[in-house]
């Protein structure tokens, strides 16, 4: 719970300031703050959030995948210190804006999400498991990286699969514009013991490469 340092490093050159778009009024926001910091995720969450995605999911990847959205994940990888020689397992991956943008620059690549529709508009050059965050199907210690892009945090579970010397990359690519948002302190508040890590903007957005600290 307890954040020991969290860095920020310069903007990227290329950063942009996003269009206003989702307040802190946003449902989303409200439900991913919620459940964040402890609100039960509930059978109902999980039903109405999966048939929005399965409705959005024809047109995500042509409305939400562009080279803007990949900027942060891959900012992160050049400057936030995470290695790409492991297993990542990406939660919330919805059609594959992380896959997509990694092109094949991690070992090994899971993608996860609630939505079956959205998995299927994926890539197959990932494994693809439809599952409930809240409930991961995968064993302890299991992930070198845990990716979220614009994904609703359940800590514990994240905590659970993540690796002892594991990193959670957290990217929200319309900064605080975008509807399922966490600022990075807030993040490393809510998962369990003490991080720490580094954090940009880039794109219109920003990313947050988080470590548990050594006496964690
Ligand atoms: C805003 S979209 C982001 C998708 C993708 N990461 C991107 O940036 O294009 C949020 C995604 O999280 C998924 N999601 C929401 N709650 C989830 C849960 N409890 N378990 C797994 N996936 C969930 C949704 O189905 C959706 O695909």
């Amino acid at each position: 719970m307890t954040v020991a340092g969290l860095v920020a490093l310069p903007r990227h050159p290329d950063y942009r300031r996003p269009q206003p778009f989702a307040g802190p009024d946003h449902p989303m926001r409200v439900l991913t703050r919620a459940v964040a910091f402890g609100e039960p995720w509930t059978d109902d969450d999980a039903t109405r959030v999966a048939r929005t995605f399965d409705e959005l999911a024809p047109s995500w990847s042509t409305d939400h995948v562009d080279p803007l959205k990949a900027a942060p994940l891959l900012d992160a990888i050049d400057r936030g210190g995470v290695p790409t020689d492991g297993r990542w397992v990406e939660l919330g991956s919805g059609t594959g804006a992380g896959c997509r943008a990694l092109d094949g620059r991690v070992r090994e690549h899971v993608s996860l999400d609630l939505s079956f529709r959205m998995l299927a508009h994926a890539p197959d050059r990932s494994l693809r498991v439809q599952a409930d965050s809240s409930q991961l199907p995968l064993t302890d210690d299991c992930a070198d990286v845990v990716l979220m892009i614009n994904m609703i945090l359940f800590p514990r579970e994240v905590d659970r699969i993540l690796r002892p010397h594991g990193h959670v990359v957290w990217v929200n690519t319309l900064g605080d514009q975008t509807p399922i948002h966490l600022p990075p302190d807030d993040v490393a508040t809510a998962l369990p013991g003490a991080w720490s890590g580094v954090t940009a903007k880039a794109g219109t957005g920003f990313w947050t490469v988080l470590r548990r600290t050594a006496d964690a």
